[in-house]
């Protein structure tokens, strides 16, 4: 790695912008990054309440900032704030990563389905979206960017489940594509057949209930996928290691989900390695 200490006058800045801030594991990826390139840059917290996220995305020209991250509770907000959003961006109806361009106005994107994929790739490289149906559980905002992921990667269905049954409706009706409703309950039968299972809701996160669900109907072969990295094995994903599938955990998403921000504010591919999930991991205060 290489150390470079010292900012200069001409360092380039970026951050993450959310509220609150001081969970964000963000800081602790990008630094990690920007010391193991030896570039002069910088990636820091920004703690901004939602009645100033307008005021604080057009600051970031003003203070020279190349861009920005954005997380609880901005990523929508910010869609109608911002001067443009990719496509993408506005299907999954939420942007997460922030350039601001030579001319000062602001570019946003979505990359949190990126990251789902490329963690997927990454653990399992043998795994297709078209190999048959995906069960999605949750219908919040890592539900949607999952989703429209699933869809442009070629998945032939994809079943959304929620709690609250309207907003897996509504999330189904609004995206073009195999997409349908199953209702919560019916979430163990759901499982027959599917190539890839994800949770996507906050069961199983640290402080939260378990996500309670037999695998019994779900085939030993199916991927299953977790979103949330707190634990690392969530109980869903024990339970189906011990099952006998293969798992990937949350902690990929969030790091794949990182790089195109990265190469966009400060010029450098980056890569996702042990290195990296070691230095974020000791963030979590948990073993790599
Ligand atoms: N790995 C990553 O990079 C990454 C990225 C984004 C998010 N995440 C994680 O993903 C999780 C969800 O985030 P989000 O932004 O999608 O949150 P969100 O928009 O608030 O959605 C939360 C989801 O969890 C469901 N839920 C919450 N409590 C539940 C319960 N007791 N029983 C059943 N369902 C319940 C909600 O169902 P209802 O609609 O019924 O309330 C909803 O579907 C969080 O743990 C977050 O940390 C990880």
């Amino acid at each position: 790695m290489t150390e470079a200490p010292y900012l200069t006058g001409r360092a380039r800045l970026a951050g993450i912008m959310g509220w609150p801030v001081g969970h964000s594991l963000s800081p602790r990826l990008h630094g990690h990054w920007l010391r193991r390139h030896g570039i002069d840059g910088a990636y820091v917290p920004l703690a901004v309440p939602p009645e100033r996220l307008e005021q604080a995305l057009r600051a970031l020209p003003v203070l020279g900032f190349r861009g920005c991250n954005l997380t609880i509770p901005h990523k929508s907000a910010a869609l109608t704030l911002i001067d443009r959003a990719t496509p993408l961006a506005h299907r999954i109806g939420a942007v997460n990563t922030v350039v601001v361009e030579a001319d000062g106005t602001l570019s946003g994107d979505n990359t949190d389905g990126f990251g789902f994929l490329a963690s997927l790739a990454a653990g399992h490289p043998g795994w297709r979206a078209e190999a048959g149906p995906a069960v999605l559980l949750g219908a919040g905002g890592a539900a949607r960017a999952v989703t429209v992921a699933l869809l442009d990667a070629g998945a032939p269905e994809v079943r959304l489940l929620n709690r609250t049954p309207d907003r897996a409706q509504k999330l189904a009706a609004g995206l073009d594509g195999p997409v349908v409703a199953v209702p919560w309950a019916e979430r163990a039968a759901a499982l027959d057949g599917a190539a890839l299972l994800v949770n996507t809701t906050s069961l199983g996160m640290a402080g939260q209930p378990p996500l309670v669900l037999s695998l019994e109907a779900l085939p030993r072969t199916t991927l299953v996928a977790d979103v949330v990295y707190t634990p690392l094995i969530t109980p869903l994903l024990a339970v189906a290691r011990a099952h006998g599938n293969p798992v990937v955990d949350g902690l990929g998403m969030l790091l794949h989900q990182a790089r195109p921000g990265f190469r966009a504010w400060f010029g450098v591919e980056s890569e996702v390695d042990d290195e990296l999930r070691a230095a974020v991991v000791a963030g979590l205060g948990a073993e790599p």
